[in-house]
């Protein structure tokens, strides 16, 4: 709960800048994980502004650099390592300057390694979990390395109120996870599942919308399991969000099968904010395997769910999660998946090879797959989600989609944008388009997005 060093005086940074610049401290965050890592960097940046830091993208110029980490894939995790070994060398570079530089590590790797983090590189001054960053301020101050990674409870009353990064924004409604899928590290490194309060969590939108954000993302790694102290679930979340003046776009992102009510599909009929758009990682197509990675559902009940939100709202269009090379997979079990696929007809998806996390159930499993084999099913399997993505993509051309505009486009006069599908959409649209909802007919597909063109006689 508290931190497992104690903090002594705070380090003379002060004293060792030039003096033009003893109050232009910098902070550069950088996200290697999911939606909600990306949140937590947000009020880490959130956070370091009320001690004073600047947001910096330029490593080389940061008196704080945090790396906010993930250890969902062995890949993931090594890349922080790698990271660590070029901000050493910045670090060492402004210390021959007389400018001191905090490293950090945040996120799921530090919750998951601690103290061996510092024992490989000892650059890094402070490892903290993702439960306890509201900690920062305090463990910046300690002179020797320290480590922070027992669960804290009140992480959200202690932040900072959120800043708005433009007309789209993330939201945590529900963290952690109690579903422990034989593969995943995710019930260890995030704890529990506790949800928000929603008086709270509607706090945040109004203060977002306020600023300026018309999209909203509610975020959970079970995030249909949200039910807050008071027995709101996520429906009713998603229905009194709707109603805060100026929210024009809802999402809510991940959820699980086994936690996909009734309420929640009627949502996707009956709320028009809500985006006909459902992210429902499956993993696999085989119940052998389901039941292998302890999923609690099998194919029929997905089925069934996607057969029972399509009747609520035939515009619905599904996304999902797959794990090729889980161990003892056959050809069978992937066919069964590619199966799977053909049957649902997804808008995008994910396909991962299967990678072996310490400490979870399947990485003591016997019978690994060789990685020739996953490669293999990944790109038949990618192949196959490609061509129902390209399919899906030319499915939109000659509709009018309600595009929100998140960026400049490409070229000037240009904007870019997400459809409700989130297709990335480029549009030749005036500059004060960028931050609002537009209607736009979809007139062609290129690899990677859309383009369209502002509806005629439009509507914003
Ligand atoms: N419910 C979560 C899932 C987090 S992990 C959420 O909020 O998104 C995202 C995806 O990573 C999972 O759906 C799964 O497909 C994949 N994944 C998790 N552990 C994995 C592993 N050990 N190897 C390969 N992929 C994995
Ligand atoms: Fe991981 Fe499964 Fe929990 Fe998702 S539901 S976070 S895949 S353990
Ligand atoms: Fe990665 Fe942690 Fe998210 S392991 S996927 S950053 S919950």
């Amino acid at each position: 709960m508290s931190p497992t060093v104690t903090l002594t005086a705070k380090q003379p940074i002060e004293a060792q800048k030039r003096p033009d610049e003893a109050n232009t401290r910098r902070v550069f965050v950088k996200s290697f994980g999911c939606q909600m890592n990306v949140y937590d960097s947000q009020r880490m940046t959130d956070l370091a502004a009320t001690e004073g830091y600047a947001e910096t993208s330029d490593m080389a110029e940061a008196d704080l650099v945090v790396f906010n980490t993930c250890h969902i894939r062995e890949r993931a995790s090594e890349k922080l390592y790698s990271e660590l070994g070029k901000a050493r060398e910045i670090k060492d570079e402004r210390a021959a300057l007389g400018r001191a530089t905090k490293l950090v590590v945040a996120g799921c790797v530090a919750q998951a390694e601690g103290r061996e983090i510092i024992r490989r590189q000892s650059a890094v001054d402070v490892v903290v979990g993702p439960q306890n960053y509201h900690h920062l301020p305090a463990l910046l101050e300690s002179v020797r390395p320290v480590v922070d990674t027992d669960f804290a409870p009140d992480k959200f009353e202690r932040l900072p109120a959120p800043v708005a990064r433009g007309v789209s924004a993330f939201v945590t409604v529900q963290e952690g996870c109690d579903k422990f899928c034989a593969f995943c590290v995710v019930p260890y490194t995030r704890g529990a599942e506790v949800s928000r309060p929603s008086a709270k969590v509607l706090g945040e939108i109004e203060r977002l919308a306020a600023q300026g954000v018309r999209e909203f993302t509610l975020i959970g790694q079970n995030v249909n399991a949200y039910r807050d102290p008071q027995g709101v679930g996520l429906a009713a979340l998603l229905r009194a969000a709707a109603k805060v003046p100026g929210v024009e776009r809802l999402r809510y992102s991940t959820s699980h099968p086994t936690d996909m009510d009734d309420d929640l599909i009627a949502a996707h009929a009956d709320l028009p904010a809500l985006a006909p758009y459902l992210h429902l990682p499956v993993q696999s197509g085989s119940d052998r395997i389901l039941k292998a990675m302890n999923r609690r559902h099998d194919v029929a009940a997905y089925l069934d769910i996607i057969a029972r939100v399509r009747r609520a709202n035939p515009d619905v269009a599904f996304s999902s999660d797959f794990i090729v090379g889980f161990p003892g997979e056959t050809e069978a079990d992937f066919e069964a998946t590619l199966a799977l696929v053909k049957e649902v007809g997804f808008a995008s998806a994910y396909a991962f090879k299967y990678s072996e996390r310490p400490g979870t159930p399947a990485a003591d499993a016997p019978d690994q797959i060789p990685e020739a084999v996953k490669e293999e099913r990944h790109a038949r399997l990618f192949a196959l989600l490609e061509s129902q993505r390209l399919a899906f993509n030319h499915a939109t051309v000659g509709r009018t989609l309600g595009v929100v505009f998140d960026k400049p486009g490409r070229h000037p006069g240009q904007l870019g944008g997400r459809s409700p599908y989130m297709q990335a959409v480029h549009v030749e649209a005036p500059a004060e388009l960028l931050g609002r909802m537009a209607q736009v007919e979809i007139v062609a597909v290129w690899p990677n997005s859309l383009k369209g063109r502002l509806a005629g006689g439009s509507s914003y």
